[in-house]
């Protein structure tokens, strides 16, 4: 689907990958919805770009119903959902001082899975009253994966738990809201220069990206962004996790 025109609702879009991703798709002509706990950041970044912020956990359901129903009144449907609120959380599983803590586990699976579950249910539903367009296409819905689904390292297991249920709901998603002409899509990300990241020591950082074959980078946000309209764009692409990640595996630590 081409975005111009159409309500794009982008989570995490406070800040990295989905304040990338809410710049990308309004400059294709999308108008945004920016949710995410941080209001300010949302429609610090949804104003400039003729948008509304809106102030949503992700995790909860009423706030999410609420927020959908707002900017349904608001905005109008959305035709475009992309999930990129998340967080992380390292711990190992057996620690120095004994077994890991499990209220940081479920934490972790409540954002990450949950809320992108979350988003995905009561967004399809809005989505599946569009009127249909081009091949019958009522929506697109893009959930944020990671390299950790795949290669997750030690001290990751809730993080990689979390990432692998957004990789393992894509194609049960993507095969029931067929009928409905929504495609589901994930992006599983590797290393990306966001806040999440940057907060990690320089030395890090330059470890992260030197492991990193080519290019020898982090990745910039704007390119997370581009594949997310691409997704859009180009409508055979459903029911796939992608990776975008200079071809980087992640070493067990
Ligand atoms: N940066 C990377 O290298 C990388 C790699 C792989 C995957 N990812 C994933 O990409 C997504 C975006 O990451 P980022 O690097 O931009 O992180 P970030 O910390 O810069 O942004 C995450 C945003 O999500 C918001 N958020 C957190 N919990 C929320 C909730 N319950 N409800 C609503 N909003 C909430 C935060 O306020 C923040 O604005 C995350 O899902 C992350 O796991 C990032």
């Amino acid at each position: 689907m081409q975005v111009k025109g159409h309500i794009a609702i982008v989570t995490g879009a406070a800040s990295g990958l989905g304040a990338a991703t809410a710049r990308v798709l309004a400059d294709a002509g999308a108008k945004i919805a920016a949710f995410d706990l941080n209001e300010e950041g949302a429609t610090q970044t949804a104003t400039p770009l003729g948008g509304r912020g809106f102030p949503v956990n992700v995790a909860d359901a009423h706030s999410v119903e609420t927020a959908l129903a707002r900017v349904t009144a608001e905005m109008g449907a959305p035709r475009i959902l992309v999930n990129c609120a998340g967080i992380v959380h390292g711990e190992r599983i057996i620690g120095r001082d004994g077994p890991a803590d499990l209220a940081a586990f479920a934490r972790v699976i409540n954002v990450n899975l949950i809320g992108t579950f979350n988003m995905m249910r009561v967004t399809a539903d809005a989505m599946s009253r569009n009127e249909a367009l081009i091949d019958g296409e009522r929506g697109v819905i893009i959930n944020t994966a990671s390299i950790a689904a795949f290669e997750g390292q030690i001290g990751q297991a809730a993080y990689a738990a979390s990432k692998g249920g957004v990789h393992a709901l894509t194609l049960p998603a993507a095969r029931e809201l067929a009928r409905h002409g929504i495609r589901v899509v994930a992006i599983a990300p590797g290393l990306f220069g966001t806040p999440m990241l940057m907060g990690l020591p320089d030395e890090v950082q330059e470890s992260l990206a030197a492991n990193t074959p080519f290019p020898k980078r982090l990745g910039h946000p704007e390119e997370y962004g581009r594949l997310a309209l691409h997704i859009c764009e180009n409508g055979m692409i459903n029911g796939e996790t992608i990776r975008i990640d200079g071809a980087v595996r992640l070493e067990p630590k």
